[in-house]
């Protein structure tokens, strides 16, 4: 599984420069003047720099948008990246930067001149996110990327603010790991057993059987898995970092490793694609992983649903009456609705085991999450101002879209069934929001709680900044800074 490059944190050698192989990155701004390192670059290879920062395309350039000049005389390297980053850059704007770097690395390594900038851990960070590339499944020759080393005024100072964020990395590369991985090599088994490796992270990870699920009565969750030749599971994660015998906070994540609609089955058109709608557990397993690499001080349990939606002789049917963990029935009217029956047995055991402080379920729940908000912003859900706002701000703060929806009981009205206690579709219309509704009933009274519809967010057909196409790990950085400011203050 793919790591995030190790990066090399020195001080500046501008001796160094001359015979540096591979690609080096230095930055410029209009409005500053030029660094040691610039000037050293620009003496060697005859005022080259000088030349290109005061061109045109430089000046059409934003804060953290490079441009490359390859091949320069006087210099070992193959291209000098001249990034626009100035010393007031925020932190967006800096991990721009590194992502710069990042996209074009390759097997001759970078060199990254970060000399005094106030946010050279932030310039490391993008560089490492953006460096990501799934290619376990290409034979044949692959590219091994070379060294990384960035050159900075105080490297023990910036190496320590990196080490947090090589966590959060780390963490964002389990998820997309997983959510780019096929549905024949991540087979619920698979899947629960790269969970219960993080034991070697510190994390207690439990899981639980067909036999105990169906001991616990989680009847709506075993109904969506019937099809399958892969056995449902339940993996449960918990990270005790914080106070002894303090409630955690529960993270709960919808993990259907492929969702082909089961009996109401999918056009083939696109099915492919729902090898990521184990995106929820994908993120959750992250967000744990980061947390017991940087070793959070607080209480977290993550909590995921595998299972696989299949057509079979023993699928469940349209039309079949299912009993959930709390004792609700559902109608199923669509077997293509399953996530939210998945979900509504794993936050029901989350809540009676743990008694969490809140929860956030994550889930690529709805393809009218997508109508509605495109892939630019996962959908919010919530059942307490309080939470939801902490979470917008973290969100807001990592640079990871999300937008709150609205809930309330006409769109629960729509769930109403003839022969059970609810249907688990409530028709198109608001489609996003009624499986919103769904999931509440499964919210205790008092329990603050988010829904993050991901299905938007969780894979994209184009690079971002900071990931290439493919999985994204929506949420990771968002969940983890949601964390670090309202339980490790
Ligand atoms: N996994 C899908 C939702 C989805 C769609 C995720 C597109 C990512 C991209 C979910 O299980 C599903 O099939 N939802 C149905 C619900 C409907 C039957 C009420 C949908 O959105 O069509
Ligand atoms: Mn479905
Ligand atoms: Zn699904």
């Amino acid at each position: 599984m793919p790591k995030p490059l190790p990066i090399q944190f020195q001080a500046t050698d501008l001796e160094a420069l001359a015979a540096q192989k591979g690609r080096i990155a230095v930055l410029a701004d209009a409005d500053q003047p030029a660094s040691p390192g610039f000037k050293r670059l620009d003496r060697l290879t005859k005022g080259a720099l000088t030349r290109a920062a005061g061109s045109e395309a430089f000046g059409k350039l934003k804060p953290g948008e490079a441009m490359d000049l390859a091949y320069l005389p006087g210099l070992a390297a193959d291209a000098v990246q001249l990034i626009r980053l100035g010393k007031k850059a925020d932190q967006t704007q800096a991990r721009k930067a590194g992502s710069a770097v990042g996209k074009s690395h390759g097997a001759g390594g970078s060199l990254v001149l970060a000399e005094g900038h106030a946010r050279a851990a932030d310039i490391a960070f993008g560089l490492a996110m953006r460096a990501y590339d799934f290619d376990t499944h290409k034979s044949g020759e692959k590219s091994v990327p070379g060294p990384v080393t960035l050159m900075a005024t105080n490297p023990e100072s910036v190496a320590k603010a990196a080490a947090p964020m090589a966590a959060v990395a780390e963490g964002v590369f389990f998820t997309r790991d997983l959510v780019n991985e096929p549905a024949n090599v991540l087979t619920t088994h698979d899947f629960a057993a790269r969970l219960a490796a993080m034991h070697e992270l510190g994390l207690d990870v439990e899981i639980l059987e067909e036999e105990d699920l169906m001991k616990l009565g989680m009847g709506a969750l075993l109904g969506v898995g019937q099809g399958s030749e892969s056995p449902s599971k339940v993996v449960v994660m918990q990270w005790h970092g914080g106070a002894k015998g303090e409630a955690p906070f529960a993270l709960i994540g919808k993990g259907v490793v492929f969702d082909t609609g089961g009996i109401s089955i999918k056009p083939a058109a696109g099915m492919e694609e729902m090898t990521m709608d184990m995106g929820g557990a994908g993120v959750v397993a992250g967000v744990m992983r980061t947390l017991a690499l940087r070793k959070a001080k607080a209480n977290v349990v993550g909590i995921v649903g595998l299972v696989e939606n299949m057509p079979d002789g023993r699928a469940q049917r349209p039309g079949d009456v299912v009993k959930s963990m709390k004792g609700d029935t559902i109608e199923v009217i669509n077997t293509d609705a399953e996530g939210r029956l998945v979900l509504a047995d794993v936050m029901w055991y989350a809540q009676e085991r743990f008694k969490p402080t809140g929860m956030i379920d994550l889930a690529t729940l709805t393809g009218a999450i997508i109508i509605a908000l495109g892939h630019e912003n996962t959908g919010v859900f919530s059942n307490n101002d309080d939470l939801c706002n902490a979470f917008l701000a973290a969100a807001k703060s990592e640079g990871e879209g999300a937008w709150r929806m609205p809930m309330g009981d006409a769109y629960d009205a729509k769930l109403k069934s003839r022969i059970a206690d609810m249907m688990n579709v409530g028709g198109r219309d608001g489609g996003a929001i009624t499986a919103a509704q769904f999931l509440q009933r499964f919210v205790k009274p008092d329990m603050p709680w988010c829904h993050l519809d991901i299905a938007g967010t969780a894979l994209l057909k184009a690079d971002t900044t900071l990931a290439p196409k493919g999985a994204t790990g929506w949420g990771v950085m968002a969940l983890d800074r949601l964390i670090r400011d309202r339980f490790e203050k």
